[in-house]
């Protein structure tokens, strides 16, 4: 009887495509994937360590799975990605139902760490790479809809923000062979997958040098590429920092229609002071020049972002600046956070944590208000237009109603019809919400 794995995972989109390279790992060495903890012999969980509450997040589900251990006495519990690298052996010592760590680069050694736990032993297994992309891999996809997919083009993050954990959880930045992310996307594309979304830290930065003087191949040329494989294959990507992102991207997104009019443009501040402090490498004026050029080159283009509240020394007028920026970019969406202080960051170890909890609070409050009500008169001004659609599943609420995304990376539900799933259809908008776009669907 094979042994069974139950694989859970927290945080970003990089982590849950971890989690496809970690069920392939796993199933190769001879394991089973199950889909309740009940049928599990290892619950694995891959964690993030980006700020305290996703970490607190996880501590709370692995003291929850001591009753399913009390239950069933086999049952081994083990810590992957982001939080087992940050806090190697400290994690097993404070959680003593966890039996193994292993960090983001030593996923090939799980089935060794497997053994030995099985053994009753305890491990850990968190050396970070320079070299690993895992790119022989073919990830088994966990959670998909046969319809959209992942692929990860690189790992690690050396762009060190002053806040952020991820340099030290991830490691160095690392480019994956494009051939192989090209074979990826071509498998998924004969299976019947419809959209990919390319994945890494700072995609803009990806360059991959062949051996003997073969030419580079950069991330605009890596995104032409995939685009090419076929018209009806929509490509999207995540996430760009944008000290780098090229007039060449976004020309060569304008000549692909399939490469999806939509840029993750993390702005993190709308204050000078406060970018220089994070260590962002551009100012207000650069990143609104960015977002005029995306403009520019791709008028239909949505713009998303994340930004933090309350970091070290922000004062109000700091954060108001913020509010004056989004009023500015008018964001489709936004990622708002407060601002956690990560150990062992140059933040913890050189700047103040010292905006009260309340302010921080507050201060994103007053953000999360404001992408409101932007986001609903944008979603307001869709009314009346027709777009391609990309049909995912059934909605949610109503088992009547479909659901797909236009290329702006906005979800529109509809009345199915003669929808099918897996197709794209054109779908006009109606009526809206802040966060969802309602449509009928146009006859073929
Ligand atoms: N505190 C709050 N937010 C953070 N992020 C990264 N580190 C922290 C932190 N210490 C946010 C940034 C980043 C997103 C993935 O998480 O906005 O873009
Ligand atoms: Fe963290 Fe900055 Fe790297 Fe993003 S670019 S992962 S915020 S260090």
């Amino acid at each position: 009887m094979k042994e069974n794995i139950y694989i859970e995972s927290y945080g970003c989109q990089m982590n849950f495509a971890d989690s496809e390279v970690i069920a392939a790992i796993l199933t190769q060495a001879g394991y089973a994937l199950c889909d309740t903890v009940e049928e599990a012999d290892f619950v694995l969980i891959n964690t993030c360590a980006i700020r305290d509450n996703a970490e607190q997040r996880v501590r709370h589900r692995v003291r929850e799975l001591r009753a399913a251990q009390n239950r069933r006495h086999t049952l081994r519990i083990g810590i992957l990605g982001c939080m087992a690298e940050r806090l190697q052996h400290r994690l097993m010592e404070e959680e003593e139902n966890v039996s193994f760590v292993c960090g983001p680069d030593a996923y090939r050694r799980l089935p060794n760490l497997l053994a030995l736990v099985r053994q009753g032993q305890r491990g850990a297994e968190v050396e970070l790479s320079t070299v690993e992309t895992y790119d022989d891999i073919d990830p088994v996809r966990l959670s998909g809809n046969g319809i959209s997919a992942y692929i990860s083009i690189m790992r690690g993050c050396q762009n060190f923000c002053a806040y952020c954990v991820v340099p030290y959880t991830r490691g160095r930045e690392r480019s994956r062979n494009p051939e192989t992310i090209i074979r990826e996307a071509r498998t998924l594309l004969e299976n019947g997958y419809r959209e990919v979304t390319l994945l890494g830290q700072n995609v803009n930065s990806y360059r991959w040098q062949g051996p003997n003087g073969t030419t580079a191949v950069d991330f605009p040329d890596l995104m032409a590429r995939v685009a090419e494989l076929h018209p009806q294959l929509r490509v999207r990507f995540a996430t760009s920092h944008p000290k780098d992102l090229s007039d060449k991207l976004l020309q060569v997104m304008a000549a692909h229609d399939n490469i999806c009019r939509c840029i993750h443009l993390p702005v993190q501040s709308g204050s000078d002071r406060m970018l220089q402090l994070m260590n962002r490498k551009y100012s207000v004026s650069w990143y609104l020049d960015r977002v005029d050029a995306i403009r520019r080159y791709l008028p239909d283009c949505s713009i998303t972002t994340d930004v933090i509240a309350g970091f070290s020394t922000e004062t109000d007028d700091d954060h108001r600046a913020t509010l004056d920026l989004f009023r500015r970019v008018r964001y489709d969406y936004a990622y708002m956070f407060k601002y956690s202080l990560r150990e062992g960051t140059f933040a913890s170890r050189h700047l103040p944590d010292d905006i009260p909890d309340d302010i921080k609070t507050a201060r994103l409050n007053e953000i999360i208000a404001l992408q409101g009500e932007l986001a609903l008169e944008n979603n307001r001004s869709e009314i009346g237009r027709t777009y391609e659609v990309l049909v995912e599943g059934t909605s949610h609420r109503s088992k009547e109603r479909l659901f797909g995304r236009n290329s702006q990376n906005k979800v529109l539900v509809f009345d199915k019809g003669d929808a099918v799933p897996g197709t794209y259809r054109q779908v006009r908008v109606t009526d809206c919400t802040a966060a969802t776009l309602l449509g009928e669907l146009l006859p073929q």
